[in-house]
This record gives structure tokens, C-alpha cells and sequence, in this order.
């Protein structure tokens, strides 16, 4: 999956011959799972039809202040655009917009739009050699870059005019192979490998039944997928749960047991900066598994449980490096058990969900949580949906770490 999946790319497109490139890069873009907006000006036009670019991107395309209906004009709102993206990128930019971004010129929607801008804006120009090698177009690169705009530089090749040189703008491809590499570097938890346990755990009673729980895994797999778009790589050992994960820094392993877990975890740990161990772990397991189904007699029938490993407390008990996360679902006396767990088990933060609290716990798709850490601060939250509670967890995280 690309970093850019679910981002919302606003494209604002100037009037280079390169332009008619952009029905591929918005193309791109989509099928990379971003959302696209596109601003052109109006010279923009003669190179590529707005048509073009508002079927490949599913949404209108704006080039004016406002829009000429029939009956009454539609003001477009340059800030509502800047602030809706996530990237604003610029391609081609020619030697005319770029002095004007560096110059504060505002004559066209995309250029109050550039203005308005919040997000991280990369611009990729395209013009002749010549123009490209200009003292005033490098100037107003620097000016850019100074702004903390990404430049996309141009690259060698036969140019429009026949010359061969620097000034092509880069290909569609390349453009957002960078931009994905780009937003990769800056993400909180590159390089940082993170494991994860989620779901229940099944243990054997006989070869068709089990001793269960009613976890889901969707908290756990909500923070495999938070940690892994923060640029994690994520090692997600999940109990049998239905949820699904795709995602290219995401391994799934998928265990059984309590003891099958275990050993994953334990095969893991030593190589993970982070491990948030969320799975409703079976306590106990059939003392001895029959090897034939046990048939059904008259008398009751009595399964002696033995404790299965604790494997926070074991993974608490060998921790070098890694920060350590637990979680505890209790039913009363929330707050001191919680804190028990944590020093018991040697953690650096615990996840509190009372059952207490309507909607929390498991099988829903909220929870309401309260962060302590090692310190015994504590951060409550929200009644708050998975996804969005995972953020938060996985936020807190990151500034643990960064403290
Ligand atoms: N846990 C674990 N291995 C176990 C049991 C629990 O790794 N065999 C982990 C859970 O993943 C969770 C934390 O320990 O992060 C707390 O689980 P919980 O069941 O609330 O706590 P227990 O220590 O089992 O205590 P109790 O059930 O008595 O509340």
C-alpha cells in the first residue's frame, strides 16, 4: 500500500507543453489510493482539456475565481481548496509561475490557492534549457526552497524546442515514486520496527473444541495499521480473528494458542523497538488436550485449566530497548489495577479500557481508553471509534519516545 493511500493530493497544473503529462500522473495518483482535486491556469487549458482531468480525477476542476452558471457564478474558495489538501504539488511549473510563487504574485486561483497552502507543496518545474539555467529561475527556486517548498528537479532530455538539455519535467512515474519517498522520510516511525499481538487465542480442549474469547482484533489491527502509516514496520502476530490488513510494512502472523504466541513474540521481541501486546490472551488452558474427540456420556465432565504463560510479563521481564505496552480490560477497580499490571509486568504504558463504559471493550467498534505511563500520569480519552483511538495510542507513543 503507498504512503499516499487515503491523502488528498491538490495538483495545480501551469501551461508547459509537460502538462499534457498530468492525465498520467493523475491517474497515478488514484490508483495509488489518493483523492485529487486539480487547479489549472487558464493558460494551462490550451495544453490539456479540463474535461481530461476531471473524469480521470472524479472531481471538478478549477481554473478561476469563480465560475460563470448561467444564472448565478459560483465563487471557487482558494482557502477551503488549500486548506482540504494533505500535498499541494505544482507540475510542471514554468519560469513564469515560479517567479510568481516567489514573489507572492496572485493573479490566478492557483496561485492564491499556493498562498493559502498550509500542507508540504512540491513543485516540478519544466521549461527550456536555457530559461532553467536562468540566474532569476534559480533564484526563484532558492526563494522557493527557502519557503520550505520541495523542489522536483527537472531532468535532461530532448526539450520541446528541439535543444537537448535540462528542463524537462520529471516523469509522471518518477514524480510520485518521489513524493512517496519523501513523505516517507519524514514520518515519525520510520525505520522503527513495532510488534503488535491482537485477537483472542483458541486453546485446545480436543481436535474440534476450544476454550475462546469474544475479541475481534479490531484494536489491535487499528494500531498495526496506525503504527504502519506512520512508517512502522509492523510484525502483527494475531489470535484467529476475521479482521484483514493489507499493507506493505505489515507481516501477519497468524497463531493459535496462547503458547503459539508466545513463541512469536518471543521470536520477534529482540529485534522490535516497540511492542504493544493487545491480544486477549486465554489465562488458563485445558490441562490436557484429548487426542480423540471426547464423546458425549451421561456424567459430567470436568476440564482441569492450567495457567498459560503471561507473555507481557515475560517480554517485561527481558526488555533491553523496546518500549513496552500492555493493556488491561477490567470490570472494577480500574485505575489500581491497571497500575499494578504496569509495574508487575515491567511495562512503560498501559491501555485502560473499563467494561464499565458503554462501548468499550471488546467486539464494538469504539472503546474509551485511559493512558498511564510509567510515571503514573494519566491521559483519558474519548468514547472515540477504533481507528481514531488507535491514533491516539499510537500518538502518545510517539512522543513517549521522542521525549
Ligand atoms: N497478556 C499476555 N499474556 C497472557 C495474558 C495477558 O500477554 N497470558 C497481556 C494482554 O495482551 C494485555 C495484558 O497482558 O496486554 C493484560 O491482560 P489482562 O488479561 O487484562 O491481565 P492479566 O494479567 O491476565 O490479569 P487478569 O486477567 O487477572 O485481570
Amino acid at each position: 500500500m503507498s504512503v499516499l493511500s487515503g491523502k488528498k493530493i491538490l495538483l495545480g497544473i501551469t501551461a508547459g507543453i509537460a502538462a499534457y503529462k498530468t492525465a498520467n500522473l493523475v491517474r497515478l495518483f488514484i490508483k495509488s489510493g489518493a483523492e485529487v482535486k486539480v487547479i489549472m491556469t487558464p493558460a494551462s487549458k490550451d495544453f490539456i482539456t479540463p474535461l481530461t482531468l476531471s473524469t480521470l480525477s472524479k472531481n471538478p476542476v478549477s481554473s478561476a475565481f469563480y465560475d460563470k452558471e448561467e444564472e448565478n457564478e459560483l465563487w471557487n474558495n482558494h482557502v477551503e481548496l488549500g486548506l482540504w489538501a494533505d500535498y499541494m504539488l505544482i507540475a510542471p511549473t514554468t519560469a513564469n509561475t515560479l517567479s510568481k510563487m516567489a514573489n507572492g504574485v496572485c493573479d490566478n486561483l492557483l496561485l492564491a490557492t499556493y498562498l493559502s497552502a498550509k500542507c508540504p507543496v512540491y513543485f516540478a518545474p519544466a521549461m527550456d534549457l536555457d530559461m532553467y539555467k536562468h540566474p532569476s529561475t534559480k533564484t526563484s527556486i532558492e526563494k522557493l526552497q527557502s519557503f520550505q517548498n520541495i523542489l522536483i528537479p527537472a531532468t535532461s532530455g530532448e526539450l520541446a524546442s528541439g535543444l537537448v538539455g535540462e528542463g524537462r519535467m520529471a516523469e509522471p512515474q518518477d514524480i510520485v515514486a518521489f513524493i512517496e519517498k519523501d513523505i516517507l522520510s519524514t514520518l515519525p516511525l520510520r525505520g522503527k520496527k513495532v510488534l503488535i499481538t491482537a485477537g483472542p487465542t483458541y486453546e485446545a480442549i480436543d481436535p474440534v473444541r476450544f476454550i475462546g474469547n469474544h475479541s475481534s482484533g479490531k484494536m489491535g489491527f487499528a494500531i498495526a495499521k496506525t503504527a504502519a502509516n506512520l512508517g512502522a514496520e509492523v510484525i502483527l502476530i494475531s489470535g484467529p480473528s476475521h479482521q484483514q490488513i493489507q499493507h506493505s510494512f505489515v507481516k501477519r502472523i497468524d497463531v493459535k494458542s496462547a503458547e503459539n504466541m508466545y513463541n512469536a513474540a518471543h521470536q520477534y521481541f529482540n529485534m522490535v523497538d516497540i511492542a504493544i501486546l493487545s491480544a486477549a490472551v486465554a489465562d488458563y488452558k485445558p490441562k490436557n488436550v484429548a487426542h480423540q474427540k471426547i464423546k458425549k456420556k451421561d456424567a459430567t465432565l470436568e476440564i482441569v485449566l492450567t495457567p498459560t504463560k503471561d507473555i507481557l510479563a515475560s517480554l517485561g521481564a527481558i526488555k533491553k530497548q523496546q518500549f513496552l505496552v500492555g493493556f488491561a480490560l477490567e470490570t472494577n477497580n480500574e485505575l489500581a489495577n491497571a497500575k499494578g499490571k504496569l509495574a508487575r509486568k515491567n511495562l512503560d504504558m498501559i491501555v485502560l479500557n473499563s467494561l464499565q463504559d458503554k462501548g468499550a471493550g471488546f467486539a464494538t467498534d469504539t472503546n474509551k481508553i485511559t493512558i498511564i505511563d510509567k510515571n503514573l500520569t494519566e491521559s483519558s480519552f474519548g468514547l472515540k471509534s477504533k481507528t481514531a483511538v488507535a491514533k491516539d495510542i499510537m500518538n502518545y507513543i510517539v512522543t513517549k519516545i521522542n521525549a
